[in-house]
């Protein structure tokens, strides 16, 4: 089987508020969108590396790597269309037990170190796996007036990239009915009573999402060049 990134990249960025989609945003020279794919291109295990962009977009084909990496224009309403579409768009291109990558564009800071963890240390748990953190803070949760701090034993942040056997996320993702129920694709495969890995990730591998983000990513992308 191989591994394969698909990189959903077709969102606003409305968080962010600026005039361009945040995934082009210049991040130290770079657009943030093509950090991100550099780190799969630079990456031996990854076979390929798929992108997701709007039916429309008019900036992807000045900033994809010369190789290793294929546009899809078929994003949608929500990141979990935009993800359906792209593996709809790979059927008959992947093989059923192929392992996919699935990667937010917003997130600059993975490198292929960060993407031999995951798949090392996933190997070939039946359910798939994605990076994660421990949550270090205290957590409140706030309903109408009523507070409680939450245990934060066992509670994790999930990053990207979530890695799944193609024909399981497709499945899983086929059979999500409500999108917003759905904001990473292991939560999918959940509703299906599995139980994905969790991989320790890194704070470098944030997601850049408040205009406050760009400033800690690029400090980490300084810290971490290869
Ligand atoms: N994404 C996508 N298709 C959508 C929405 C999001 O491919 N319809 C992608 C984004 O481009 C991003 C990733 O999913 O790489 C994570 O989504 P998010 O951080 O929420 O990005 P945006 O949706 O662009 O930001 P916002 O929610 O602030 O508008
Ligand atoms: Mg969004």
């Amino acid at each position: 089987a191989r591994y394969i990134a698909l990189i959903p990249a077709a969102g606003v960025g409305a968080r962010m508020g600026a005039t361009s989609p945040k995934q082009y945003l210049q991040l130290g020279g770079k657009p943030m969108l093509r950090h991100t794919l550099d780190a799969f291109v630079s990456s031996p295990l990854i076979s390929h590396t798929y992108v997701v962009v709007s039916a429309d977009d008019p900036i992807i084909d000045s900033i994809i790597p010369a190789q290793g990496v294929t546009v899809l224009r078929h994003g949608g309403a929500s990141r979990m269309d935009s993800v359906r579409n792209g593996l709809l768009a790979l059927h008959g291109i992947l093989h059923e037990d192929d392992w996919v990558l699935v990667h937010d564009a917003a997130r600059p800071g993975l490198d292929a170190e960060l993407i031999e963890r995951l798949i090392v240390e996933t190997g070939e748990h039946p359910a798939g796996g994605l990076l994660a953190l421990p949550v270090v803070d205290t957590v409140k949760r706030c309903v109408a007036d009523e507070v409680a701090t939450v245990a934060r034993d066992g509670l994790w942040l999930a990053q990207t990239p979530q890695m799944f056997r193609y024909h399981l996320l497709y499945r899983a993702l086929d059979a999500a009915t409500d999108p917003s129920m759905i904001t990473d694709d292991a939560s999918a495969v959940e509703a299906l009573g599995l139980a994905p890995k969790l991989v320790e990730g890194h704070p470098r591998n944030l997601k850049v999402t408040l205009p406050a983000d760009i400033l800690i990513a690029e400090m980490y992308l300084a810290a971490y060049a290869p």
